[in-house]
């Protein structure tokens, strides 16, 4: 009865909010990739001025902000924000909160070393903002169309849009079965479970832990949470007995007032976080599953499988993240979750043909809907049409058939993916350079090898696999060379020991960001000497030379 009583009420409050809010739900919607795609009308605030932000969402991200920067002693000039006011932009201008948030999302991500502090002037201020930005990519961030000036001059809904992605990719960096084993207990086929998007798992992570309440599973993180139900029965499981959280909030029959009572349970638990009581009952999706993110890493509360399958197995590969993260930040849709299953119907890899050679595809010969009878094929035919663009751009596909795509063959998808990314990577020089003829290996070398003399430099390249590339002395170098007085030499080692060769290596990979270089290869890479990863480092920096 509570339940129908309920629903009516949840009607006549969809109504109510629509009313509310019609003009500020249309003109911005967010992709999947967290983009404010700006549409026809800005809402008009009670206080009459214009937005075309959420102002829920800045309130939510600099609450984060406050919370997990608050140790870190660079930061405490900057924090707390006043998240009832506008200082959020202001506060993200010269980049070092952008910097430390990416570290936060992905610990590691810039070498501090690179990161301007202390007076920041004009073009150090740049310097940052490339830094995160280019930072921002390399972990999977679409920043296609933000650039440092957008973010110096705190533009709301491109900060806003920013911070939501790396907030997110650091929400969602764990919730795997590889991070989270205990996730095959909720009841899937682990290869599946390794499909899902972060978001469908933690939906099957809430539905697991209601299962014995009898409430149904939800199915979205707006329009089903909004009675605060499956939270209240969520937070129940998952507390300790003594945490004090308890289902008290269903007894109270006003939708905000039992929002309010379950987040002081979210409290109880350290977690009140990104929602409040109004973003609950609106059933604001974006920051809702923020809030189970955040939940589940805090409080996962799953045991280990009794039988544990073979995560190395499942296990995502460097280059397979780096891929992965270079073709999101490209702003593909939808987002790459796994880099076989996800390539399997064609369409993102015909997407990144378009991004590397504009107006190559003919997307009038391409395949957007896969209902059945014809599913299958259709697919198939985008998988063929993938196969023939990379041989029409004479890429070195030998081996790869359509149907290895189609079929999530990891050596094929590979093959292809790194043709895109090569081609990518080069695809300025090959304007440049007018000919249809792939560039070699050998004209990038050369070029090294001439910029390092003409800076008097003693280091030199013989090819991408020639092992001094190990201590990233070279890639330093070329960087100081590119932008003279750029590296601090007292932060150079020699690269004698492999502590060194990684010092030495994470430092180069930030500083190539911070001067412009778009670098999504990891310090592992050059320390390992990788040959794929390694062209990519100089053919980006040859870019900017
Ligand atoms: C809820 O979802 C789980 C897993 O997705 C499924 O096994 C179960 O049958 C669903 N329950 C209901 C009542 O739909
Ligand atoms: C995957 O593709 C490669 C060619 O790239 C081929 O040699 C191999 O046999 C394929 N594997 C399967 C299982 O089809």
């Amino acid at each position: 009865m509570v339940w129908r009583r309920w629903k009516l009420t949840a009607i006549l409050l969809i109504f109510e909010v629509c009313v509310e809010v019609k003009s500020s739900l249309i003109p911005h919607t967010f992709t999947d990739q967290g983009i404010v795609k700006k549409g026809g009308m800005s809402a008009v605030s009670e206080e009459g001025t214009t937005h075309s932000y959420s102002e829920e969402e800045k309130t939510a991200f600099a609450d984060w902000i406050n919370s997990n920067l608050a140790d870190d002693e660079d930061c405490k000039p900057y924090l707390d924000i006043d998240v009832n006011s506008d200082e959020l932009w202001t506060k993200i201008q010269d980049g070092i909160l952008l910097c430390k948030m990416i570290n936060l999302a992905c610990p590691g991500t810039i070498d501090e070393r690179a990161i301007n502090t202390g007076k920041l002037n004009q073009y150090k201020t740049t310097e940052n903002l490339n830094l995160a930005l280019n930072s921002a990519s390399a972990i999977g961030c679409n920043t296609e169309n933000i650039g440092a000036a957008d973010l110096q001059e705190g533009k709301p809904s491109l900060v806003l849009g920013l911070l939501w992605q790396i907030i997110r990719i650091g929400l969602f960096a764990r919730i795997d079965v590889q991070h989270s084993p205990g996730l095959l207990n909720t009841g899937v086929d682990p290869k599946d479970l390794l499909k899902l998007t972060p978001e469908e798992t933690l939906l099957r992570w809430v539905n697991y832990n209601t299962k014995s309440t009898g409430i149904g599973n939800i199915t979205n993180f707006g329009y089903d949470i909004r009675d605060s139900e499956a939270f209240t029965y969520l937070l129940k499981q998952i507390a300790p007995s003594d945490s004090g959280v308890d289902l008290g909030p269903l007894k109270e029959k006003d939708p905000e007032q039992r929002a309010e009572l379950m987040l002081q349970n979210a409290d109880k638990l350290g977690c009140r976080a990104f929602v409040t009581p109004k973003d609950v009952v609106r059933g604001n999706s974006k920051l809702n599953t923020a809030f189970v993110a955040n939940l589940f890493n805090t409080w996962p509360a799953l045991d280990l499988p009794e039988e544990m399958p073979d995560i190395e197995g499942l296990k995502e590969t460097r280059e397979e993240k780096t891929f992965r993260n270079w073709m999101n930040s490209l702003g593909v849709s939808p987002r790459v979750n796994h880099l076989y299953s996800d390539m399997m119907d064609g369409l993102i890899l015909l997407q990144i043909y378009d991004i590397v050679k504009p107006a190559v595809v003919d997307w009038g010969r391409v395949n957007k809907k896969f209902e059945d009878p014809g599913g299958n094929m259709k697919k198939m035919e985008n998988c063929e049409y993938a196969v023939e663009l990379g041989k029409d751009m004479k890429f070195s596909l030998a081996g790869v058939r359509a149907k290895d795509i189609f079929d999530g063959n990891e050596t094929s998808t590979r093959a292809v993916v790194w043709e895109l990314m090569r081609a990518y990577t080069l695809a300025w020089l090959q304007d440049l350079k007018g000919s249809e003829a792939p560039i070699k290996d050998k004209e990038i070398v050369d070029w090294v090898n001439t910029a390092l003399q003409e800076a008097g430099k003693e280091t030199s390249l013989s090819s991408f696999q020639d092992p001094e590339i190990s201590s990233s002395r070279v890639v330093l170098d070329l960087i100081d060379a590119i932008k003279p007085g750029s590296i601090d030499y007292t932060n150079v080692r020699d690269g004698t020991n492999p502590d060194e060769r990684f010092s030495n290596a994470k430092y180069a990979i930030s500083m190539a960001r911070k001067i412009g270089a778009r670098v999504y290869a990891l310090p592992e890479d050059l320390v390992e000497v990788k040959p794929k990863m390694v062209l990519t480092v100089f053919a980006c920096l040859m870019g900017r030379g």
